[in-house]
């Protein structure tokens, strides 16, 4: 339970972006959902690797050995972050690339006729690759859908989707489009039920939410650290028992241990570092505004960070919904229920009658006021609600590190444009 109060300028100090001005304007980062900021301590220790323990891993030197202690505390830190095993975590490129990597793995035994369940809510990073491999395969797509007035999966589907031949469902924790957060056990118990495979997107929960793979049940789970705060690079969670059945798709020499199993070639060891770094400023946020002591295990530290970073962000969404839903002509994609925060990321889509999304943008930049335009890869989700034509929507992302002015100011400049 969090009982420290957020300590809305000790969470800024540890961010040096968020204290840079352009001529004389402050910048105010609503682009999280596609990227978030970076705490120094991320810098700091990317850079003391590169500087001072640059080599390849598996040497009898120095700097090989920290490469070697660089891989083992990272894996550990990812594990603890997603409630895992350290050999249940592989670091990649990005989500994208890891999910490539192991539909490739997944589908080597698909058979035609057998069927998969996709979703037209997810990011294109967890359908496009698993179309791609149903393809080569011959086997049949079944679509989960969403209801297009609760932004919610169609929850009721589910029986008429999964079936025996069903070997995989891929589903999102939250959408990075709609901001939903999704009941993914309840997705994945529906595929363990028939022997599926289950793969959770869980890139735009990460940063708001404790992830817990035992909870969910899972297969796969792919996140980005750049999400949450860390480096450009992604992380897959493989359950042991999945990771030991797949045929890994490794080079000969390569070893069979993990992490070399499912990592093909030389991983980014400053990444590595760098998403440890990251999820230590989350266990830092558990410690100074979540309540825990630093005697707490990494994983206590963690989920207190989040939980308090959840109820903050709360706070934000409330008074955003606030504001902006009394703004005439503005329609918002997804769950504006300020009774239902629980349901949500702080992540806001929504266009204006009189204007585009790219022009809200554009405005919103002139004001040094950071926010996306366009679908987001949403590439189901917004062709579903005709809105890939038409320019998609505006997006802003709030942040644990976000101001309640910020809000203000936001809510503020998006009723100017609305006239
Ligand atoms: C929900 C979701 N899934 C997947 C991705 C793809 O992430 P990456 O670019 O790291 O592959 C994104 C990126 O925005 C996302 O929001």
């Amino acid at each position: 339970m969090t009982t420290a109060r957020w300590d809305i300028e000790a969470v800024r100090a540890a961010f040096p972006a968020l204290a840079i001005a352009d001529n004389g304007k402050s910048r105010v980062y609503l682009d999280a959902p596609g990227g978030s900021q970076v705490p120094a301590r991320v810098v700091e220790r990317m850079s003391e690797v590169m500087l001072r323990s640059c080599a390849n891993e598996g040497g009898a030197f120095r700097t090989s050995h920290d490469s070697d202690r660089i891989m083992m505390g990272a894996h550990a830190a990812a594990a603890a972050f997603l409630g895992a095993q350290p050999d249940e975590v592989v670091f990649g490129q990005n989500s994208t690339s890891l999910i490539f990597h192991f539909s490739r793995m997944v589908a080597r035994d698909w058979r035609p006729g057998d069927e998969i369940v996709l979703t037209r809510m997810d990011h294109d990073g967890n359908v496009g690759p698993w179309i791609i491999a149903a393809e080569e395969r011959g086997v049949t797509i079944r679509w989960l859908d969403f209801d297009p007035e609760t932004f919610e999966y169609r929850y009721d589907m589910l029986d008429e989707l999964v079936g025996p031949r069903t070997r995989l469902i891929a589903c999102n924790h939250a959408s990075n489009i709609f901001g939903t957060v999704n009941d993914v056990a309840r997705i994945v118990a529906a595929g363990k039920a028939v022997g599926a495979v289950t793969m959770v997107d869980a890139v735009q929960s990460a940063p708001h939410l404790p992830i817990d793979v035992a909870a969910m049940g899972c297969d796969l789970l792919a996140g980005s650290a750049y999400k949450f705060f860390g480096p450009h690079a992604g992380v897959m969670f493989v359950a042991a028992t999945l990771r030991d059945r797949l045929a890994p798709l490794k080079v000969r020499p390569a070893s069979f241990d993990m992490p070399w199993r499912h990592t093909p070639g030389t991983p980014s060891f400053e990444a590595q570092a760098g998403t440890q770094a990251a999820i230590e400023h989350i266990a830092w946020l558990g410690e100074h505004c979540g309540g825990t002591g630093a005697e707490a295990t990494l994983r206590q530290r963690i989920v207190a960070g989040l939980e308090a970073a959840t109820a903050y962000e709360a706070s934000l969404m409330d008074r955003f919904l606030a504001g902006i839903m009394s703004i005439p002509g503005l329609a918002l994609y997804g769950i504006v229920g300020r009774n239902r925060l629980d349901a949500r990321v702080p992540t806001f889509s929504f266009r204006l009658a009189k204007r585009s999304p790219q022009e809200i943008a554009a405005a919103l930049a002139e004001e040094n006021i950071f926010g996306w335009a366009g679908d987001f890869y949403a590439h189901e989700a917004s062709g579903r609600l005709g809105l890939r034509e038409k320019g998609g929507v505006a997006r802003l992302g709030l942040s644990h590190y976000t101001t309640a002015d910020e809000v203000d100011q936001v809510v503020e400049a998006v009723a100017r444009l609305a006239n």
